[in-house]
């Protein structure tokens, strides 16, 4: 458990030797050895406080309802993060995993530390994690019209509309959050103006096959 943090430490003790030797620049030495602190201050975070239920890689863990996180957008994994804190999301109560989230989210003490998980998290790989669903992907691939405007045609998502990349999204973990926004266990929240945007969508899926065919041909895309 504590390997990549002892790595994440060496990385930065060599960072500041190279920084050390015959750079002529000095202002980009100490931003290298900057971002490099942040990424070790990050990956501790993880370790202590995320590992355990998101896994060593940020692949996730279905058992404990805790999904695949690696490599989603920084600005995405922020406000996440943010909305459980500020009990935006997580408090529903019918929203049993969110609540599991939440105290997580509240050990983050400020919004430096905040936002160094969400880099750090965002520089890992994204894992596509096995189907798990019956989905039908030739069948979801016109429900997924709907969802183009937005998450774009690949899946890939729009920073400038909120919305995130949904193509490597565990299918277990889709069908719980679509199932979410449905019933307003997740964007019914006053303060949640990005999940009141998701909402309407996830009413377009008339029932749970619905989901699980749309589900289907998203991961079709990556
Ligand atoms: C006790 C287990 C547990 C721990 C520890 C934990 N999480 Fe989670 N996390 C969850 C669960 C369960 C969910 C799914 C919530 C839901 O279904 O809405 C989740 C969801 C998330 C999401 C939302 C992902 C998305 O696609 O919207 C983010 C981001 C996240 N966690 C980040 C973190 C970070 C960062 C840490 C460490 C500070 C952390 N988690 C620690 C259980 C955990
Ligand atoms: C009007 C724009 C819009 C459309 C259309 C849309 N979405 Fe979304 N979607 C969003 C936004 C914004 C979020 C992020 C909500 C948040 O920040 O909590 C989101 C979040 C999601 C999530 C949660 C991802 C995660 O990691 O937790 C899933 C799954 C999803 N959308 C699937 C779909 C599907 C499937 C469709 C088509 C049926 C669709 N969306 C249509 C805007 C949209």
């Amino acid at each position: 458990m504590k390997v990549k943090s002892t790595l994440a430490v060496l990385a930065t003790a060599v960072t500041l030797l190279a920084g050390g030797t015959g750079c002529e620049h000095p202002g980009h030495a100490l931003a290298t050895v900057t971002s490099s602190a942040a990424d070790a201050e990050g990956d501790a975070l993880y370790v202590d406080y995320c590992q355990q239920c998101h896994g060593v890689d940020g692949e996730g863990n279905d058992g404990v309802g805790a999904p695949s996180i690696a490599g989603l957008p920084e600005w995405y994994l922020g406000r996440q993060v943010h909305k459980f804190k500020d009990g935006v999301r997580g408090t529903h109560f019918d929203d049993i995993m969110g609540m599991k989230m939440r105290p997580m989210a509240l050990t983050l003490t400020n919004d430096g530390q905040v936002d160094r998980i969400a880099a750090y998290v965002a520089k890992m790989p994204a894992v596509k994690t096995a189907a798990t669903l019956d989905g039908d992907a030739e069948k979801g691939k016109a429900g997924f019209g709907t969802c183009v405007a937005c998450h774009q045609a690949d899946g890939s998502g729009n920073e400038a509309l909120n919305a995130p990349p949904i193509a490597q999204t565990d299918d277990w973990y889709a069908l719980t959050q679509l199932t979410n926004f449905k019933t307003g266990v997740r964007g019914a929240h006053e303060d949640d103006v990005e999940g009141a945007q998701m909402a309407p969508m996830a009413k377009t899926l008339a029932d749970e096959q619905a989901m699980k065919d749309v589900i289907a041909y998203m991961r079709t895309l990556k």
